[in-house]
């Protein structure tokens, strides 16, 4: 029987630790583009849980290859080979032209991984002295939740009191290749950089257009690694097959995306699964992947057959449903209707393909402070869920499968949202 939304909110209330503060929406079914809560109301999601669903909720193909592979085989761990890993491999590595992958679960897995990889091949190819490998990070950046990768981050809510911090970190100005140049130019021991191609959890942060490829021939002049964290921008999410693909807006069908800029190490994570299974990919050329040899690195879920299959399912439904192109079109209309709102309490806009943002002025409304989280619930109750990030943006990143129409009717119900603020 279901019970009323607030059964479910006070179940995770009472028994789940309280590491996040959900919108009150309780969702009980997905498919496409829309979800429907315990009540039976629809909404157009516009989180794609942070960008892993950009296939769609419930893509019956994907849907399809996890259920045929649960059938047969789950799970046998890299103490054995298994007839799903290699194909995978040879599918991820050929779509994203990298010679080698390795697999792992979530998006800070795979970052952890990356930083691994990057330490070793400091010592092992670069000669760096042991123990003083030093990797560069970005302001505001959003890797994931571990202690390594927190201990690089400036939010403080991120990283408050869970010191003592992992050392060899060095945080430079996102956006600025001056510091970065600074910074290689001023240590030898500069392992690699990481960082987001669009900051996304930062607020949906756009650098410079040439910032990227900078970035990647400075680290290739001071002899450092250039890694780039796609697990949010990845997977045509940003109008390209990576965010990386520099000027490709990937406009034949089946582009594989080669990117302007190639990252030494590229992090997957969220929508290499399309959101139906945890599945992460690191990838890499020979030169830096063999630095990991057996027993360094690994994973007991990491290749397992379900992901395997299920990670081959979703990149094929980007490819063939022509999802990097898609984001790119309707990015640019859902830009440019965002631009036609007029209202004081909308600051700006801004995004590539379709991850875009609002920046919402706080306001007052008949006689309340209001701030992003205000509009979202105002939104929710008009169908459309987005979350604030920060307290005064909004995230707007729908899933990649949008229609034209389907995008334009959301834009009424952001635009109807923010002009009924306006009026107090
Ligand atoms: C850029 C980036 N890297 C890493 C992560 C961490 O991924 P996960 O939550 O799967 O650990 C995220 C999650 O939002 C992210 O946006």
């Amino acid at each position: 029987m279901t019970q009323s939304q607030e059964h479910y909110i006070a179940l995770e209330d009472k028994h789940g630790a309280h590491n996040y503060h959900p919108l009150p929406v309780v969702l009980a079914k997905g498919k496409g583009i829309y979800v429907w809560d315990t009540d039976g109301k629809r909404y157009y999601d516009f989180l794609s849980a942070y960008s892993a669903v950009n296939q769609g909720h419930c893509h019956p193909k994907i849907v399809k290859a996890l259920t045929d592979q649960a059938q047969t085989l789950t799970l046998t761990s890299r103490a054995f080979y298994n007839d799903s890993l290699g194909e995978y491999e040879k599918f991820i590595t050929e779509f994203f032209k990298f010679d080698k992958v390795l697999p792992m679960n979530t998006g800070a897995e795979a970052v952890e991984t990356a930083l691994k990889l990057c330490r070793k091949w400091a010592y092992r190819k670069k000669g760096i002295a042991e123990n003083e490998a030093v990797i560069l990070f970005a302001t505001e950046n959003f890797h994931g939740r571990t202690i390594a990768i927190i201990s690089a981050s400036t939010d403080p809510d991120s990283s408050g009191g869970f010191g003592p911090y992992l050392p060899g970190i060095q945080v430079i100005d996102y956006n600025n290749t001056y510091a970065l140049e600074a910074a290689l130019k001023a240590n030898p021991n500069i392992a690699g950089f990481i960082v987001e191609p669009i900051q996304g959890e930062a607020g949906v942060m756009v650098p410079d257009e040439g910032y990227l490829k900078k970035a990647a021939e400075l680290c290739k002049q001071y002899n450092a690694l250039f890694i780039a964290d796609e697990v949010q921008t990845g997977i045509a999410r940003t109008g390209r097959l990576l965010a990386t693909c520099g000027n490709c807006n990937c406009p034949e069908k089946n582009c594989s995306g080669t990117p302007e800029v190639k990252p030494d190490i590229l992090i997957l994570g969220k929508a290499v699964s399309g959101g139906v299974f945890p599945v992460s990919a690191v990838l890499a050329d020979d030169e830096v992947m063999l630095c990991i040899q057996p027993g360094e690195h690994g994973s007991t879920f990491g290749g397992n057959p379900l992901a395997n299959k299920v990670a081959i399912a979703a990149l094929e439904v980007i490819r063939d449903e022509n999802l990097a192109e898609n984001a790119y079109q309707l990015g640019k209309i859902f830009r440019e209707r965002m631009g036609k709102i007029d209202s004081p309490i909308l600051e700006t806009y801004r995004g590539k393909g379709l991850l875009n943002a609002v920046v919402i002025n706080p306001f007052e409304h008949e006689g309340k402070k209001k701030t992003a989280m205000d509009v979202c619930l105002k939104l929710r109750d008009n169908g459309l869920l987005a979350k604030p990030t920060h307290d005064h943006i909004i995230r707007f990143a729908p899933p990649l499968v949008i229609t034209e129409e389907e995008l334009n009717a959301a834009c009424d119900i952001i635009e109807e949202t923010i002009l009924s603020f306006g009026q107090n």
